[in-house]
């Protein structure tokens, strides 16, 4: 079969996906290890028994739904590669507005925050992106999975900043509170868990549960992490927090910061499709 009938073939098989022609380009590319713009001078070309086979092996799983992602074992995010398994979330393009926020505020500041210290970091991708973008801060990246540390960490070593940047392993911000050092003045940043299970649809069901829901409801995850930063003494506490929120319940979380930190100030940011996206919260030290 040549590559300009494979093109055809796979995009029929994918006619209810939201993309036919980006996935099976990019699924093609990966199997015959060459660049998706080479596939059309080369669609006179043939595919091997071996390669054809895989082609449609992942055009059928693509049909139940897999992402794209997890079948090529990467994703482009913030203009690198990182690499992903059923471990990590699908790095979002939305969440490249957290990681712009993030240089932002860390330039405005002159960089004299203590350490940016990431919840929740998945793959890396935005712990690495800053780390590229700003090479001279001090950045921790915790996650609550081991697993998807594993791939945090790898994507760093195959970046060549598995020196510079710190991972730990645990839930929100207990492993740091033995080291209250590093939590004062910082800045904590988080894409946390914070669809709505009517949310949960059928292409996202691939994806960790933990990195998509949080079983105690959409707000908990937030809830408890305002309430670890109210329980620091106000010396030791954060700097801001700058946090990927669901515009869906945007309101009742400043509601809930407000009642936590009732000092603290509230900015709420929208994305390029005019969603409430982000949501800066500057602490006093006063704040109790
Ligand atoms: C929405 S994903 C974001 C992953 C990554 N930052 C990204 O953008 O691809 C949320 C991440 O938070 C982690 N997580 C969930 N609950 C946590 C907790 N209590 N403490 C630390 N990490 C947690 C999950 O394992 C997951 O990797």
């Amino acid at each position: 079969m040549t590559i300009g009938r494979a093109l055809k073939i796979g995009q029929r098989l994918l006619i209810n996906s939201t993309s036919p022609i980006l996935d099976t380009e990019v699924l093609l590319s990966y199997v015959l290890d060459c660049a998706r713009t080479n596939l059309i001078t080369k669609s006179k070309l043939g595919l091997n028994y071996r390669q054809l086979v895989k082609f449609l092996y992942l055009i059928l799983k693509r049909r139940l739904n897999w992402p794209v992602a997890y079948l090529v074992g990467c994703k482009e995010f913030y203009g690198r590669n990182f690499v992903v398994n059923k471990d990590v979330l699908v790095p979002r393009p939305a969440s490249e507005l957290l990681v712009e926020e993030t240089i932002d505020l860390v330039k405005r500041l002159a960089n004299q925050q203590n350490y940016v210290i990431e919840i929740g970091t998945g793959s890396g991708c935005i712990a690495i992106s800053l780390m590229f973008a700003l090479p001279q801060t001090k950045i921790i990246a915790t996650d609550i999975s081991s697993s998807a540390l594993k791939i945090a960490r790898l994507n760093a070593k195959n970046y060549k900043i598995n020196h510079q940047l710190e991972f730990i392993a645990g839930d929100m911000l207990t492993p740091l509170l033995e080291h209250k050092n590093c939590l004062m003045d910082s800045l904590i940043i988080a894409n946390p868990p914070y669809l709505l299970p009517s949310e949960i649809t059928k292409t996202l069901r691939f994806e960790p549960k933990i990195a998509l829901l949080d079983g105690a409801g959409s707000l908990n995850w937030y809830k408890k992490l305002f309430s670890q930063i109210a329980g620091l003494t106000p010396t030791n506490r954060p700097r801001a927090l700058i946090l990927e929120i669901n515009p869906l319940t945007s309101d009742s979380l400043v509601t809930l910061i407000k009642n936590i930190l009732p000092l603290c100030q509230v900015d709420v940011k929208n994305d390029l499709s005019g969603f409430k996206r982000i949501l800066t919260v500057s602490l006093a030290k006063n704040n109790e």
